[in-house]
């Protein structure tokens, strides 16, 4: 039987005020049991600053395996398809979490990415040649959704071309399956998707290239550091990640600028304000609006809530980084905000492994567009804007601009 919820955090109008629904839950029930989105599963929703942190920062007592918390009896079994999909890191606790990520991490840090700041100003400009004399385009389908995922279809070495599929197989990978219909449509996408996969490892174990695909099959082959199913997995996260996240961010930056006209104006006349900026964006409004879901090894308390072992926790980072405990006038867009501790990137042993490449794209996409188009302004009033349905994240179907 559903069991009613007391924030209803999965509608529209939700999305559209959300940072009012976080305030009011942070202020009420910073720590605050109802169900999930099947309106059956009762899930810890956390709000405050300190306790997001807490769980995200304990990764001994709040884990992402449910059988690190429950009885071998309770765990889930996923089928073939689902398994091949969500072995990966983000998924995986301790041992398994660090060897997984070690495999990847240095083509992550850093030192590493600022190498590639050549290659993505020069597709941020090749994607503004294309369009500069329009005059008008969709902000998220003609620019921003193409910077980051060229990026990581080059850095993987997958074909650029075939970035519309990984699109649709990435929406379909994020948005909920509640029902019979939707649940089909996305076991046949996620069956397209790991077939495609298996060819692309086929045709670049005959060809090897200098890429970190090729470097991942050569750590499969060698045998004891990757299994086949968590080689899928990987490309999966790394794909889906590069995906929804910075192409989201880069249209929310730009929304919430024009609704601070002045901040615009400051960051037009001083570009390299952009760095510091970007940590504003990221805590302002994140694409990101939730960790994903913790279990609890052992009975714990959380702010003043027991919380039994086996129960589940979602941290809303979004809520977190508006919590006036922390941050100083949080509802206000700074971009010269200096202290900013945003919780945006997660913290902690899942810490997001592209955060380096995230901020990076950012910083270079929204200068290139505001130094190329300094007129650019939205075409539709604020209250048309409409936000995807996908509960962990922020993203708006379209952004339609005009210069
Ligand atoms: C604005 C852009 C991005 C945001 C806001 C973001 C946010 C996050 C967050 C919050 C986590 C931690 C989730 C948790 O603890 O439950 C995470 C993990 C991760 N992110 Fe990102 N991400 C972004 C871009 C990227 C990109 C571009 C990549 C790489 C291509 C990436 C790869 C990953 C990976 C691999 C993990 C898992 C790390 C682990 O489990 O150790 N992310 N991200």
């Amino acid at each position: 039987m559903a069991v009613e919820r007391k924030y209803e955090l999965y509608t529209h109008e939700a999305k559209a005020s959300a940072y009012e629904l976080f305030a009011k839950m942070r202020q009420d029930d910073p720590v605050h049991c109802q169900p999930g989105i099947d309106g059956k599963t009762m899930i810890w929703f956390v709000t405050s600053y300190d306790e997001v942190e807490q769980v995200l920062r304990d990764d001994k007592h709040f884990v992402r395996e449910a059988k690190n918390a429950l009885p071998p009896d309770q765990v889930y079994q996923p089928d073939p398809l689902e398994a091949m999909m969500s072995n990966h890191m983000l998924n995986k606790d301790w041992d398994d979490h660090r060897r997984l990520r070690t495999l990847v991490s240095q083509a992550f840090t850093p030192r590493r990415v600022q190498m590639l700041r050549p290659r993505i100003q020069e597709i941020a400009n090749e994607l503004l040649d294309g369009v500069v004399g329009q005059g008008q385009m969709d902000l998220i389908a003609d620019y921003s959704f193409h910077l980051p995922t060229i990026v990581i279809a080059e850095m993987l070495g997958i074909p650029v071309a075939d970035r519309g599929k990984f699109k649709v197989w990435s929406q379909a990978a994020l948005m909920p399956t509640l029902d019979d219909d939707s649940l089909a449509e996305f076991m046949a996408h996620m069956q397209e998707f790991m077939t495609y996969l298996r060819n692309l490892f086929d045709e670049r174990r005959e060809t090897p290239g200098d890429d970190l695909l090729s470097a991942l099959l050569q750590a499969e082959a060698d045998g004891d550091s990757l299994s086949e199913m968590e080689l899928f997995s990987m490309l999966v996260l790394l794909i889906i990640a590069g995906h929804e996240t910075t192409v989201s961010l880069i249209a929310n930056a730009m929304v919430a600028l024009w609704q601070h006209p002045d901040q615009l104006e400051l960051l037009k006349k001083e570009p390299a304000r952009m760095k510091t900026a970007v940590e504003e964006f990221l805590r302002y409004d994140n694409s990101v609006e939730r960790a994903f879901n913790r279990w609890v090894a052992e009975d714990m308390t959380l702010g003043d809530q027991f919380l039994p072992k086996g129960s589940l926790v979602i941290p809303i980072v979004a809520a977190a980084n508006h919590d006036p405990e922390t941050f100083a006038d949080p509802e206000r867009l700074d971009v010269t905000r200096e202290t900013n501790n945003h919780l945006s990137f997660g913290k902690g042993a899942h810490y997001c492994l592209g955060a380096p490449l995230a901020r990076l794209e950012t910083e270079i996409a929204l200068n290139t567009l505001l130094e190329r188009l300094p007129n650019i302004q939205m075409s539709i009033p604020f209250s048309e804007l409409r936000w995807r349905l996908s509960p962990g994240f922020r993203t708006l179907e379209t952004l339609p601009v005009q210069w």
